[in-house]
């Protein structure tokens, strides 16, 4: 069971913060409340100190009776801070109902009451629920403000549609039911538990690279960086620290992941050496070209009426040149895009010639996986033999992945 705390802001649904409170208390969970001063004008803490037994906090000046601590536990001895105790001893905060207002605060960093402080204190999952009428939730702050709070790895959890507090209005703006509350915050409770990649630092590369033929033209593939995405996000929800090199993606990078872009393969070549010292895995998803350009036009060429014939020359491998250096604990993966074929042999011969610990085989033959797709199918190649990871969304697949590269790290 868990040690919830819940920050409750001003708007009508706070009333519905308080059945949260009954049900979470109920499911056998702790709960400490935070208030701020306008959440007091709809709900009084004597509700929820009646169902939790325990002591509300409405401001970051006044004492913690609790000293921090969640109901059933003992009392420190000393006195400590009331927003950082309380901050440091829960496993999630979850903000519901959160107002227009207390969203913007949370997005810019400010600190001006309990409830805001203890955010930024706090370092486990956190949850946001809006609450508001539908013109200020579709306001353009208020959606640039959520998307800011999404950026820095805050789940939000968007409102229902429907009738609305405000007389005669409906809309998009309504705080979930309860149950819906608890349910998500479980859930992410869930996820915070399975943090099994908690200390390992992981370099990921995405996308494609784009050799320069002349200054707007140049010579690229079809990935669009999903895979590598997917395994960034996947390893950062698992723990990891995450870094991920992307050559030309157009997509966000996940969450609370640190982004390096590049275009050609010298690009990669170079912050794939610049990176990979501390980093403990390697994942290269990316696709870097074979060949480029030898000798790349400082202006735009025109049309001469005749042939045209451009000399391509080999580029670094870096795949086998990272592998070759790797010290002590480093693991590298690779991943090989095949077209039919004897694939497996093709990419088993690539696993020996570079040196990598596994190959991850993506046989291309089939459009409707693999490059832009959201799903893939792949094989899994390490000197042990081969596992086959069966058509699964792309966040699937990178579990596997994961797993297994994990697995190999462990010597088995
Ligand atoms: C009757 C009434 C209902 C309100 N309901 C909401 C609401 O549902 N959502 C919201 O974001 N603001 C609502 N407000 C405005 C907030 O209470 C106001 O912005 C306040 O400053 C929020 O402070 P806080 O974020 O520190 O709790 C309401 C105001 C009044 C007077």
């Amino acid at each position: 069971m868990a040690k919830i705390l819940l920050g409750v802001s001003g708007g009508i649904a706070a009333y519905k913060a308080v059945e949260f409170v009954r049900l979470a208390t109920s499911a056998g969970h702790s709960v400490r409340v935070l208030m701020t001063a306008s959440a007091r004008k709809f709900v009084g803490p004597d509700t929820f100190e009646g169902i939790l037994g325990a002591p509300v906090l409405t401001s970051e000046f006044e004492k913690d009776p609790m000293r921090g601590t969640f109901p059933g536990e003992p009392l420190p001895e000393h006195e400590p801070i009331g927003h950082l105790a309380v901050a440091e001893s829960a496993d999630v905060y979850l903000i519901a109902p959160a107002s227009a207002n207390t969203i913007a605060k949370l997005a810019t960093g400010q600190a001006d009451s309990i409830l805001t402080t203890a955010f930024l204190a706090f370092d486990g999952p956190r949850l946001v629920a809006p609450a508001m009428n539908e013109r200020m939730y579709l306001s353009e702050t208020t959606v640039s403000n959520l998307a800011r709070l999404k950026e820095i790895g805050v789940e939000v959890i968007d409102p229902g549609e429907g009738r609305l507090a405000s007389k005669g209005e409906s809309g998009v703006g309504r705080l979930p039911e309860p149950a819906e509350l608890l349910e998500r915050v479980e859930a992410a409770l869930d996820e915070e538990r399975t943090r099994d990649l908690a200390g390992l630092r992981v370099l990921v590369t995405a996308g494609g690279t784009r050799e320069g033929i002349d200054p707007v033209r140049y010579i690229g593939n079809r990935s669009s960086g999903r895979m590598g995405l997917a395994l960034a996000g996947r390893a950062k929800k698992r723990g990891a620290e995450v870094t991920v090199i992307c050559a030309n993606v157009n997509l966000p990078a996940p969450a609370g992941v640190k982004r390096v872009d590049v275009e050609s393969t010298v690009d990669l070549a170079r912050a794939c050496r610049e990176q990979f010292p501390a980093h403990d895995l390697l994942l290269m998803a990316a696709a870097p070209a074979d060949f480029t350009v030898a000798d790349t036009s400082s202006e735009k060429l025109s049309r001469t009426g005749g042939e045209f014939t451009l000399t391509l020359v080999p580029t670094e491998d870096i795949l086998a040149s990272l592998a070759a250096n790797r010290i002590e604990g480093q693991t590298v993966v690779g991943f090989a895009a095949q077209h039919g074929g004897d694939a497996i042999g093709r990419a088993r011969h690539k696993l020996e010639k570079k040196g990598a610990d596994m190959i991850v085989l993506n046989d291309v033959s089939d459009k409707t996986i693999g490059f832009d797709s959201s799903e893939n199918a792949v094989t899994l190649i390490t000197t042990g033999g081969e596992t086959e990871v069966p058509r699964a969304p792309k966040t699937e697949i990178a579990d596997r992945i994961i797993d297994r590269a994990v697995e190999i790290r462990k010597g088995s």
